[in-house]
């Protein structure tokens, strides 16, 4: 019998981490900036995940415009005793449709594990939140010829719970820790070795359709100056910005650059 090929592209994404930046006043003006920036681009999915506290008023603002509203964080639960958190239910309430899951900040200064990571994603999906799970490895463990055994069981006990129904929602952020803020991106060849072993347990849990069909894409110091390289990988759908998406010309900058990719020859 002959194999299925499937020829589909997987629509590139670009989502601005906000992290703990912005006043209210701030986050908004710069909401709108790139609503006036992006409102048109059609090729590219746009999302913006601002602090807990501008959700609301940044949602508002992007309001038609297609930029679709994120929150950093989740919490598993609908509701509860949960001094400090948020959950799922709360996010749609507020706009979000998407949320990241697992950020390596959150792992590695408030001590997020995979468990926790794998019942925030289960939560999130079921609320009907999209996720992006986001893996990577330390210097140290790049160093030590680590990286794909941590990333593996990232992805093992995270996406423990994995089933098609429910992942058609999921994203994959390939982050290494090392490259995050520091202005050191990942090599083209790093970076496609991941997103090759990602994809790879994709498709072991998933099978081979779903696992093409997820969007795995690339975080850590992408600029407007390095997003046509980073944008030239194979098999990379998207970027997850933080320091540059801060400045909207500089964040519309990337997403212009995607999409002309999106609509070149390769
Ligand atoms: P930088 O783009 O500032 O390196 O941050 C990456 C990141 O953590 C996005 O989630």
């Amino acid at each position: 019998m002959i194999a299925k090929t499937k020829s589909f592209r997987r629509r590139p994404i670009a989502i601005g981490n906000w992290k703990m930046h912005m006043t209210l006043a701030e986050a908004t003006a710069a909401a709108r900036q790139l609503s006036e920036l992006l409102g048109d681009a059609r090729l590219v999915e746009i999302v913006i995940a601002p602090t807990y506290t501008a959700l609301q008023a940044v949602g508002e603002v992007l309001k038609g415009t297609g930029i679709l509203l994120a929150a950093q964080n989740v919490h598993w639960d609908d509701q509860g005793a949960y001094t400090g958190e948020v959950s799922p239910i709360q996010l749609k309430d507020a706009g979000c449709r998407v949320v990241l899951i697992g950020h390596s900040e959150r792992r590695t200064i408030f001590g997020e594990t995979d468990e926790m990571v794998r019942r925030k994603l289960i939560a999130a999906l079921r609320e009907g939140l999209s996720a992006v799970v986001c893996v990577g490895e330390t210097l140290e463990q790049r160093r030590t010829g680590q990286t794909a055994a941590v990333v593996r069981a990232q992805l093992e006990k995270g996406l423990a719970d994995a089933t098609n129904g429910l992942f058609d929602r999921l994203l994959i952020a390939y982050e290494p820790i090392w490259a995050i803020g520091t202005g050191q991106v990942a090599t083209a060849a790093q970076i496609s070795e991941v997103h090759a072993l990602i994809r790879q347990h994709l498709a072991k849990i998933l099978g081979p359709d779903s696992a093409e069909a997820i969007r795995v894409i690339y975080g850590g110091s992408v600029t407007p100056g390095n997003i046509a390289d980073l944008a030239a990988i194979k098999d990379l759908d998207g970027v997850l910005v933080g320091g540059a998406s801060l400045k909207p010309d500089g964040f519309a900058a990337i997403v212009k650059t995607l999409e002309k990719a999106r609509t070149g020859p390769h």
